[in-house]
């Protein structure tokens, strides 16, 4: 949930997330046993305490004076008087609530979610998987203790989702807003059911080589091969029910023909449009708008092309298929390089500074597989060559810097 709120409901950096587990590890160095958490131990009642009003308080300094709009409070073991302080505390402040509840009583599912979630949270490194097994589940009989849950009728006024069994059934009541209403698409569109997600460019464009940067070229005779490539690939992953999406560009769709699989075009997934800028080669944006240049250089994630888009516009714009994306088992998305740079940085949470310098060579495959908080990222080379069209940050960014430094990091073409 966390990978929507920070990068996509909002926009980035417009939200953050307050686990008191965390501040819970960072006042108790070291955690020794479930007994912690048991209900008569006084001194890990207290301390659990202050850590979720610091907690709070963070959230309240984030939304009020730090400019945050949605703050995600993550807090394990929830009873309605510690709800009620939280509404207290929203309404002292002018916040709205949205409560995110899940229950899950399957015992496998439970044991599976230690075994994936569990074992690498810090509480449990020194440990082997039966050991941080049973503590958990004992930690669990703790929470139990004080634990109350969302009630249809106690708690008819607030607004919340509450999830039961991962998915298997929901109950949702009053939701207040646009934002409420997303997270409730979002967290009804989840799944944890195993799967990967293949993303690659189109093959090598004619505008590629040029060094030319947008437009709506073909493949090249590489270009042409590497969609060959792409399809033996796809073949030796054996996966059956693969479904392959690509824009509405004359380049993914002739990969995804080579590849020889159906697939659906999606216009969403049309290169970054750089306006007035549009099939410009580095050298001639730097040689017709180099205050346009350095300003990007300046900002690369927010800076607009003039008649054109920024990379955060594209994150906007690609939110639709983000969310099909979670929805979806596997899938090959053949895009493009900026759109390839947004939907990795959503996958594996990367910052708006980092989003547009994320590396995604032509003719590389890159297969993400969801693992518990994160994803595991294999990059797969199908060993045709091509251009490098990655251009670095150059180290000078003034708008007074000459030609030479501007370019400096221009990848080499035609
Ligand atoms: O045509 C656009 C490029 O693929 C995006 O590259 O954002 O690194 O300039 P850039």
């Amino acid at each position: 949930m966390w990978r929507i709120l920070s990068g996509h409901l909002s926009s980035y950096e417009d939200s953050s997330k307050f686990n008191v587990g965390q501040y819970r590890r960072e006042c108790v160095k070291i955690y020794k046993s479930f007994e912690f958490f048991h209900p008569d131990n006084e001194e890990g009642l207290q301390i659990r305490r202050q850590c979720a009003s610091a907690a709070l308080n963070d959230v309240r300094q984030y939304l009020a004076e730090e400019g945050g709009q949605v703050a995600v409070f993550d807090a394990t073991n929830t009873t309605r008087e510690r709800r009620e302080t939280i509404i207290q505390f929203a309404e002292q402040n002018g916040f709205k609530v949205f409560f995110v509840e899940s229950v899950c009583e399957d015992p496998e599912v439970i044991q599976e979610n230690i075994v994936q979630v569990k074992l690498g949270s810090p509480d449990y490194t020194n440990c082997n998987t039966e050991e941080a097994v049973e503590d958990f589940m004992k930690r669990i009989k703790c929470y139990e203790n004080s634990y109350e849950t969302l009630d249809e009728v106690l708690d008819r006024d607030l607004s919340y989702i509450k999830i039961m069994d991962v998915g298997q059934r929901y109950m949702v009541n009053r939701v207040l807003d646009h934002i409420q209403s997303r997270i409730v698409y979002y967290l009804m569109n989840i799944h944890i059911t195993p799967r990967s997600i293949y993303l690659c460019r189109h093959g090598e464009s004619e505008l590629n080589v040029r060094g030319r940067i947008g437009g709506d070229s073909g493949l090249t005779a590489r270009g042409k091969e590497f969609g060959k490539k792409l399809s033996q690939f796809i073949q030796s992953q054996g996966i059956g029910d693969l479904k392959v999406w690509t824009s509405q560009m004359k380049r993914t769709i002739q990969t995804a023909e080579a590849v020889g699989v159906p697939y659906e075009q999606w216009k969403v997934l049309n290169e970054i449009d750089a306006g007035v800028c549009e099939e410009m080669m580095y050298e001639e944006i730097q040689d017709h708008y180099p205050l346009e240049f350095a300003l990007r250089d300046q900002d690369k994630y927010r800076y607009r092309y003039p008649k054109g888009e920024s990379y955060e516009d594209l994150v906007q714009r690609l939110e639709p298929v983000i969310m099909e994306l979670e929805r979806q088992e596997n899938i090959l998305v053949i895009c493009h390089q900026a759109v390839m740079r947004c939907l990795l940085a959503y996958f594996l949470d990367k910052t708006a500074e980092e989003l547009p310098y994320l590396k995604c060579p032509l003719h590389t495959v890159l297969k993400l597989t969801p693992v518990a908080y994160g994803c595991k990222v294999e990059s797969i080379s199908l060993n045709v060559d091509a251009v490098n069209t990655h251009r670095e940050r150059p180290e000078n960014v003034e708008v007074s810097r000459i030609s030479e430094e501007a370019l400096l990091t221009v990848p080499a073409h035609e």
